[in-house]
Parts: structure tokens; sequence; C-alpha cells
């Protein structure tokens, strides 16, 4: 009776643990970002990071801009229905945007070591706003007064045709996906050169593109988890 006591104990010690979140704590929190053009396959990913990190028992935050957030909001209305303000109030939104998702749901997830998967940030307003004549240099050095560089950048990259496929295949539609102005987004996300970058070839099937991801991630879990990954397979 006591063993079959000690079993059940044990059992729901198991469970509690299970739902009470993840087995692994972090040093530190750890932020990933995805960039890439439209039809890239960044939220894929993201999501296939987030259950991979998840099932290895790791606390992991989502976040994309632009956000959901009133700046975001108005963004997002731009897109769908096109541009109808200058580029360089465009680019003021995107800051103000950023500003409160920094300050909302990146920095507190990061102090609270958490793994901060993020779908798009400054780097895509370097190319997209960079594309349209404001100098990518100046968008860098306005956001990264106020903006933390990621631990990781995962540049997706894909040929724009087929990026517009993929686009096309999904059945949304957005001003944004014009090819000419997308090979000039790509041009700028081509030339980035940052010690924290990781190209990714995007154009493969999901799952590898997925393998490549984790591969650059693992290496970062190694030097922020208190105790070695568990089951942690490349
Ligand atoms: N590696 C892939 N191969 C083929 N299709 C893909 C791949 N990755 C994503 N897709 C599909 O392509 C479409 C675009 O993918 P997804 O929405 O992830 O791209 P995205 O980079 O987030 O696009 P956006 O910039 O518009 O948000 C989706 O229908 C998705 O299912
Ligand atoms: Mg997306």
């Amino acid at each position: 009776m006591a063993r079959l006591y000690a079993a059940w104990e044990s059992a729901v010690a198991v469970a509690c643990c299970a739902m009470t979140g993840p087995e692994h704590r972090l040093s530190r929190g750890l932020f990933l970002v995805f960039e890439g053009i439209d039809g890239a396959g960044k939220t894929t990913q993201v999501h296939l990071l987030e259950t991979r990190l998840q099932q290895e028992g790791y606390p992991v935050v989502c976040c994309k801009e632009p956000t959901t957030g009133p700046w975001g909001q108005k963004l997002r209305h731009l897109a769908a229905h096109g541009r109808t303000v200058e580029p360089a109030t465009e680019l003021e939104w995107f800051l103000q945007d950023r500003r409160d998702d920094v300050a909302q749901s990146i920095l507190p997830a990061l102090e609270r070591c958490q793994i901060v998967l993020l779908d798009r940030y400054y780097f895509s307003t370097m190319a997209y706003q960079g594309a349209l004549g404001i100098s990518p240099q100046d968008i860098q050095a306005r956001n990264e007064l106020f903006a933390p560089p990621p631990d990781l950048l995962l540049l997706l990259e894909v040929p724009v045709a087929q990026s517009l496929q993929r686009v096309r295949q999904r059945g949304g539609r957005s001003h944004f996906e014009r090819h000419a102005y997308l090979t000039q987004v790509a041009a700028i996300f081509g030339e980035m050169q940052f010690p924290y970058l990781t190209r990714i070839d995007a154009s493969q099937a999901p799952a590898l593109v997925h393998t490549c991801i984790w591969q650059a991630v693992v290496p970062l879990l190694a030097g922020t988890t208190h105790a070695a990954p568990r089951d942690v397979t490349i």
C-alpha cells in the first residue's frame, strides 16, 4: 500500500510539474528574431520553433510586428488598403509601435528569462522603408536608441517569385506585395551584415527550414540553460 501511494505521489508530482510550467530555467532571456520578405515563411517557422521549444520544456513567448496596439493597427490598415501617408510618417508609426512592443512585451519577457520569438523587427523596417528611399542606416540608428538587438536574427531567404507564389496560394493580398518592390526589399536584406545574423535557405520544405533554424538555436540554448537541455537533438 505504501509503495502504491509513493507511486501515485510521484505521478502527481510529474503531472503538477507538467502543469506548472517549463522544465528548463534560463540564466537570461533569449531574443530570436525572424525576418524575410512577404511569404518567406516567418510565421510558419515561428510556430514550428515555438512548438519544438515548448516540447523541450523551454519558456517561450511569441510576438509579432506590427503589433495589435494602436500604432500597429494603423500600420495594418495601410498594409491592407495601400499607403495613404508619406514614408516618413509611416516610419514614425513603426517606431511608435516598436517602442510599445519593446516596453510592454519584449523587455518584460526577457527580464523573466523567457525565449522571445519575434515575427518581424526593425530589420524589416530597414528593408521595407529603405526600399522607399529612407536610409537603412538611419532607420537602424533610430531603432537602436531604444530597441535591443537580438541574440539571433534568422533571415529567411527565398526568391521573390517563390515568395509571391506562396502569398497567392495563401489567398491574401497586400499592396506591399509587388514584385519590383520586394526585389528591392530583398536586396537590402541581402546586404545586411550583423554578428548575430544567420541566413536560412527558406526555399526548402518547412520541416527542412525548421531543422536549419533549430541547428542555429541549439547553441544559444546550451549557453543559457542552467541544466543541460534534455533530449535536444539536431
Ligand atoms: N517552406 C515552405 N514551403 C512551402 N510553403 C510554405 C513554406 N513556408 C510557408 N509556406 C506557406 O507559404 C505561405 C506563407 O507563409 P508564412 O505566412 O509563414 O510567410 P510569412 O513570411 O509569415 O509571410 P508574411 O510576411 O506575409 O507574414 C503560407 O501559406 C505557408 O503555409
Ligand atoms: Mg507572417
